[in-house]
């Protein structure tokens, strides 16, 4: 990569930052300021001694108490994969991907040592179900980075969520565990492209939430982001019509418009969480 920290945060929030020449230099900086999804992978395997250490680099990341409530499924039996594959027809880079893992909330544990140690789990409320899916989102987000650091690529999978009860029964996954995303991983077929985020006006507040600007600001980046990133495909135009403008906030409207994961709360509650 030969692009600048500076030149790639402007591709993707249309501002020229004022970098510090020490975080300029930073190749962890450049390569997560990189970061893309990519959906097709080469064919060519990534080895289990690889994925294995990517997820003892990954659970390297903080943990909420230090409770370390996040699991990551690595799925190799091929079975298990076109069993989880068949639930995900909309993806079929998870059936192609060279390797497949599922991140997973794991509040089992933390309630078996108390089982253990003898002590009552008084604080069994949103928390319980809360701070296992934050844990598994940062361990997440750190393997994606370390992955791409050495040049493999990944998609993260949350439509695994759509079938919980089938991925949970795929998994083995007992109550109190539940899966947060799944994560395609390998060597990328091309270079993919990236997606531009919205402007650090709207996401990056100094001492108090301001959102009077977010109109314009929303437009600002819907016009930005369609110079580079246009919608190839428009969500259900006969619905919503097919003469309104396209972007992503329309997009995005769209698709909350059309109910999506309607079970997901059953499931959770099914697990033996209670949410309140
Ligand atoms: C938790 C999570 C779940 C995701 N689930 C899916 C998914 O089910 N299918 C998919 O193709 N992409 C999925 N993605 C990828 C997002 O679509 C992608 O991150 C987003 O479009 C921004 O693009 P970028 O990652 O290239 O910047 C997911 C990403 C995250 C972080």
């Amino acid at each position: 990569m030969s692009e600048s920290l500076q030149a790639l945060l402007h591709a993707r929030f249309g501002e020229t930052l004022d970098i510090p020449d020490d975080l300029a230099a930073s190749p962890v900086a450049r390569s997560i300021a990189n970061h893309r999804t990519i959906r097709h992978y080469r064919d060519q395997p990534v080895s289990p001694a690889l994925v294995r250490a990517l997820c003892a680099v990954a659970l390297s990341a903080p943990s909420k108490s230090d409770l370390q409530q996040c699991d990551i499924m690595v799925v190799q039996d091929p079975d298990q994969r076109a069993r989880l594959a068949a639930l995900l027809p909309d993806n079929p880079w998870a059936a192609k991907a060279p390797a497949f893992l599922v991140f997973c909330g794991d509040n089992a544990r933390h309630r078996r040592i108390h089982d253990l140690r003898g002590h009552a789990l008084v604080n069994d409320h949103l928390d319980a179900f809360f701070n296992p899916a934050v844990d598994a989102g940062i361990v997440l987000g750190t393997f994606i980075a370390a992955a791409e650091a050495i040049g493999l690529c990944t998609c993260p999978i949350s439509a695994i969520r759509n079938h919980p009860e089938q991925v949970a029964e795929v998994l083995g996954l007992p109550v109190h565990v539940y899966p947060v995303a799944g994560l395609c991983l390998g060597w990328p077929a091309h270079n993919g492209a990236m997606s531009p985020r919205l402007g650090l006006t709207a996401t990056v507040h100094v001492d108090r939430y301001n959102g009077t600007d977010l109109p314009a600001q929303i437009d600002e980046y819907d016009t930005r982001r369609n110079l580079t990133r246009p919608y190839r495909e428009r969500r259900d135009d006969a619905r919503f019509g097919a003469d309104k403008p396209y972007g992503w906030s329309e997009d995005k409207a769209r698709q909350y418009a059309a109910p999506e994961r309607q079970g997901w709360g059953r499931f959770v509650k099914a697990r033996g969480f209670k949410l309140d």
